[in-house]
């Protein structure tokens, strides 16, 4: 019987009321095997710029110190917009916590079931078993943190520039985690890059494809440029088993693969790193694809799947309960294709609170 300790930070939007969700699914999840949760909840984006002055309060990252997980919802809003970007939630939280827990691998599973395949804006019959594919995202590196600045020029005008960076042993470790993905599913990858134009991405081939051939050397490895890579992702989604890239390439198409497969409220994502936990396993942190919705927050519609989800990747990889994940898996899966559907996946069918779309969930574990 093991208490699993992880801090849950809600966030804004929709954030807390699927996190809520997401909790009550969690605690009958694992109360069935004899587990328990000790969670702590913290404050972070809007919540934390209202409550603490600061997207990322310190207070937070020190209760995330203390965890085996990080358990997020979404950050942001029309409230926080007038702050200079920097401060902005999305920017003075989600990236300062990915550096400081040095997640360097965001896994995005781009799943949809069959029976769901009307969400997808693509025709069903290019998908007619549904979609069932792994974006893997470099997520500490690149262009997001490489320099940056602002100046005049001596004429008067303006310039800025973001620099785009990597080492070898970035590359290095992300492929590690797309080789392992590969090896546990159908042995074959996709690593995207632009190498016909940027440096970093003829670095990136190479380097690849010299780890591949010395630590996976059974695992198909292809690459594609990114721009193809975009378009035969809306033409045939399901020719890539397992996909990696570097982050601003891995940020759009991970978008793109989201809308293919139906709707944000489904997709969940987990970034883990090398930092281990005190069992012993990977830090992680999970959240949900679909960021704050503030069109809909507050009125019980949203849909907490992604949040549900994303809880079973942290069961999964942070705290080693397989079974469990796959359990949560299971339950939404038959929620879901029993037509409980909120109103994102609705399609025709009456739609279903945020609530229901919970009890669903939990009467089916
Ligand atoms: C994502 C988001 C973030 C990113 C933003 C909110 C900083 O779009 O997780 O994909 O660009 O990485
Ligand atoms: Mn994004």
């Amino acid at each position: 019987m093991s208490t699993f300790k992880f801090v849950v930070l809600p966030g804004d939007g929709i954030g807390p009321e699927v996190m809520k969700a997401a909790l009550e699914v969690l605690e009958v999840a694992c109360k069935k095997h004899g587990h328990s949760l000790d969670y702590k909840v913290c404050a972070v984006g809007g919540a934390g710029i209202d409550e603490f002055g600061k997207a990322l309060p310190d207070s937070t990252v020190e209760t995330c110190k203390a965890s085996d997980a990080i358990l997020f919802g979404s950050v942001g809003g029309p409230k926080w917009e007038h702050l200079p970007p920097a401060e902005q939630p999305e920017r003075a939280a989600l990236l300062p916590l990915r550096k400081i827990f040095k997640l360097f691998a965001n896994i995005r599973p781009g799943l949809l079931y069959p029976q769901l395949t009307d969400a997808s804006p693509l025709k069903s019959e290019r998908i007619p078993d549904g979609i069932d594919i792994v974006c893997i995202r470099e997520l500490t590196g690149g262009i997001y943190f490489g320099e940056k600045k602002t100046w005049t020029e001596p004429d008067g005008q303006l310039a800025a520039c973001d620099t785009m960076m990597y080492r070898v042993s970035e590359i290095e470790r992300i492929a590690e985690v797309a080789g392992n993905t590969a090896m546990a599913r159908g042995k074959k990858v996709c690593s995207i890059d632009k190498a016909n134009v940027l440096e970093t991405s003829v670095l990136w081939r190479k380097t690849v494809t010299e780890y591949f051939k010395k630590h996976f050397p059974e695992v198909e490895l292809k690459y594609m440029y990114v721009d193809n890579a975009a378009m035969q992702l809306a033409r045939d989604p399901n020719q890539f088993d397992v996909f990696f890239t570097e982050n601003m390439f891995g940020d759009i198409l991970s978008d793109e693969m989201a809308v293919i497969c139906g709707s944000l409220g489904m997709l969940c994502s987990a970034s883990l790193g090398d930092i281990k936990n005190s069992l012993g396993l990977k830090f992680g942190l999970y959240e949900p694809a679909g960021g704050t919705a503030p069109d809909i927050a507050g009125k019980g519609i949203a849909n907490p799947c992604a949040q549900i989800l994303s809880a079973a990747l942290m069961m999964r990889y942070s705290f080693g309960q397989d079974e469990i994940a796959a359990e949560i898996e299971r339950a939404v899966r038959d929620a879901v294709c029993s037509g409980v559907r909120t109103g994102d996946i609705a399609f025709g069918i009456e739609p279903v609170s945020t609530d229901q779309m919970k009890q669903a969930v939990i009467d089916r574990l």
